[in-house]
């Protein structure tokens, strides 16, 4: 199955800033959420196929407190995703939920939930989540 994937850089932002002055980041940059509740980056995933996917965010957060974040999907039910610290604001890693998509675009809005912000977005992957593999007679 192969990942659909949108970087932050290019999703849609509201109160936050693309920047590129911490490493690892793929792409061109990473969004910096502005440090307030409500603040969001909003990706466009459009699923070969309707059905649970996978989302995993891939991140960085140098503080050592959580930066959660409220998921939807095209403004449905919101689900907290646990963003905690990474070490450094170099140091990418991931956190994945579980969300219905439907075949074609859907908007994935990650809004921060504290004063905080969210943490350093990279991007969003999605892979649809398959039956198991069965093993080749
Ligand atoms: C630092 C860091 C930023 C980060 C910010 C934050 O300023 O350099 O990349 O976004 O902290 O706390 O959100």
């Amino acid at each position: 199955v192969p990942a659909l994937e949108q970087e932050a850089e290019n999703a849609s932002i509201s109160q936050g800033v693309v920047e590129s002055n911490h490493a690892g980041f793929s792409g061109t940059g990473f969004v910096n959420y502005n440090n307030v509740a409500g603040s969001y980056v909003e990706y466009t995933i459009t699923a070969d196929q309707g059905g649970e996917h996978d989302l995993t965010f891939r991140y960085a957060n140098g503080t050592t407190t959580d930066r959660p974040v409220s998921v939807t999907v095209d403004g449905g039910s919101a689900q907290t995703v646990s963003f905690p610290g990474t070490g450094a604001w170099t140091t990418w890693q991931t956190r994945t939920a579980k969300a219905t998509l439907k075949a074609g675009p859907n908007k994935i809005r990650a809004t921060a939930t504290t004063a905080n912000g969210g943490p350093n977005a990279d991007k969003l992957t999605a892979v649809l989540a398959g039956p198991p593999d069965t093993e080749a007679p």
